[in-house]
């Protein structure tokens, strides 16, 4: 099913003929080999523009209840445009289709800017996952000067 939103965008179901946009997911996550460990089981979502892919999301089932927004992303060229979260509302909307009851969303603890966009999009904090960046990746992340460590877990009840 598509979601139209007031400004026009649009998300699709990406097929399996589609390929996948690694570019975009990217900006979302660290690494391809992160990325493939959810990406195949998940349910993609893209809005393109004029035939070039400009946002993503991915969702991924953890069981019956739960849902989690694995990847978000915006092409830079679009951000700050209210994309991102219109990506958060159509997710929201996907997951209850689905009759999901909790929709999750994780990010650094010094992702600030998405911090914000979850919080005030209605996502609560519940757990902080210590050393989720230093344990999971193989290499240093720094962002803005500073190195990725611990893993902000985020959760809405879907109504
Ligand atoms: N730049 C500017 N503002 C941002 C950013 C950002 N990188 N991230 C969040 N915001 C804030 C804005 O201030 C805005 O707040 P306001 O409405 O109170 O003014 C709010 O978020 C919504 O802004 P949008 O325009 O809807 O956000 P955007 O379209 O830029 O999408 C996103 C947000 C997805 C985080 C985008 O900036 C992006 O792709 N960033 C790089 C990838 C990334 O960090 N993805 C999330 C990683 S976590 C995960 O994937 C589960």
């Amino acid at each position: 099913m598509r979601t139209e939103a007031k400004n026009s965008w649009i998300t699709r179901q990406l097929s399996n003929d589609d390929k996948i946009p690694y570019d975009l997911l990217l900006l979302g996550d660290e690494t391809i080999e992160a990325i493939n460990q959810y990406i195949f089981d998940s349910d993609i979502y893209i809005v393109e523009q004029k035939d070039k892919v400009i946002a993503i999301y991915a969702l991924y089932s953890l069981n019956q209840d739960e849902i989690e927004i694995k990847n978000i992303a915006v092409d830079k060229a679009f951000q700050g445009q209210g994309i991102g979260r219109f990506l958060l509302q159509d997710a929201t909307i996907k997951a209850k289709e689905k009759k999901y009851k909790t929709i999750l969303i994780g990010t650094a603890d010094t992702a600030t800017k998405q911090l914000h966009l979850y919080r005030t999009a209605g996502f609560v904090v519940y757990e902080i996952k210590k050393g989720f960046f230093t344990d999971n990746y193989p290499a240093t992340i720094m962002e803005d000067g500073i190195q990725l460590k611990d893993m902000v877990m985020l959760r809405k009840t879907i109504k």
